[in-house]
């Protein structure tokens, strides 16, 4: 759509100087016509307009892609829908991709807390200001949950980078228009959704797809849903689309991970969502593609994910 505009751009861009040499050349004057300078100065319009647009299109790309607002504003009656108005820019920036040509790094725990105790896997629980890290990982599902003030605002910046660079893949590469269309949920949104939810289909059936207030993963800013031009959005049909399988066999890569596993809804609490990704590094992220058969963070990690569960 965009590259459509550009040639439009340029198209306009030499018409213009085109339109004033014929006006040159057809105006009636007595004077000698210097040719050369007309061309020159047609040259300098063309470039000029040219600069002009490059410019633009810079400062529209660096606007769209700050003006990602991560907050929920709409909701859809969908089935398990959690719908909202994230928008990133999909970039077409041409990206070689290869596992290991990138290298995005877990984010690290702040230092300081208290170690409560280890997973059934051996790796520290720590609790820092209220949140809990799992070697170094902040845990958010139905045993760990959030303080309710705690409201980073929006995507992390780590992941709002990556997640870019990764739409830009998906669209080099296959063409894919995708973005991230719910990120980051304060605690009172998380609660306005689930309550919703609770309402519609009754506590039950909500908590097998929606979080309660302060036990979201979005509240974190480090996991965000995918939505797809023509797609469904936030719903079981993305299942199976060619968007999703890219994901899922692409999104490790930018250090994201399919955080809720079909078929392994007892060990993360949640059914299968084939749209909602958490950044975790490249690294880990790796470990738990697991070369397409994808490990969930709480077996990995050896954790529970159930109200009421033993945190350490
Ligand atoms: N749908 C996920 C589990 C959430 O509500 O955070
Ligand atoms: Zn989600």
């Amino acid at each position: 759509m965009f590259e459509k505009v550009e040639l439009i751009y340029i198209i306009v861009s030499a018409i213009i100087p085109i339109l004033y040499l014929i006006r040159f050349a057809t105006y009636k004057t007595k004077k000698k016509k210097q040719y050369g300078r007309a061309f020159i100065i047609a040259f300098l319009i063309f470039f000029i307009l040219i600069f002009l647009g490059a410019a633009f299109k810079l400062v529209y790309e660096n606007v769209g892609n700050k003006n990602v607002k991560d907050e929920t504003t709409t909701t859809k009656t969908v089935e398990t829908t959690e719908s909202t108005t994230t928008t990133t820019v999909t970039k077409t920036t041409k990206v070689t991709t290869k596992a290991s040509s990138y290298n995005y790094e877990k984010i690290l725990a702040p230092t300081g807390g208290d170690i409560i105790g280890k997973s059934s896997k051996g790796y520290d629980i720590k609790v820092v200001d209220g949140l809990y890290y799992v070697d170094g990982l902040l845990i958010a599902n139905k045993t760990y949950d959030l303080p309710d003030n705690y409201n980073p605002g929006s995507l992390n910046v780590t992941v709002k980078a990556a997640a870019d660079k990764m739409f830009a893949a998906a669209k080099s590469e296959k063409g894919f228009n995708m973005w991230a269309q719910s990120g980051f949920r304060s605690y009172d949104t998380q609660k306005n959704l689930y309550n919703k939810y609770k309402n519609r289909d009754g506590q039950a059936e909500a908590d097998k797809y929606s979080a309660r207030p302060g036990y979201s993963e979005h509240q974190t800013g480090l996991a965000f849903d995918v939505c797809a031009t023509n797609k469904p959005c936030i719903t079981n049909g993305f299942d199976n689309t060619p968007e999703a399988n890219w994901l899922s066999e692409n999104a490790y890569k930018y250090g994201f991970i399919l955080r809720y596993v079909k078929g392994k809804e007892n060990e993360t609490g949640y059914m299968h969502e084939s749209w909602h990704f958490r950044y975790v590094g490249t690294e880990l992220a790796e470990k738990l593609y697991n070369n397409g058969n994808w490990i969930t963070l709480e077996s990995y990690l050896g954790i529970t994910s159930e109200y009421g569960g033993n945190k350490a």
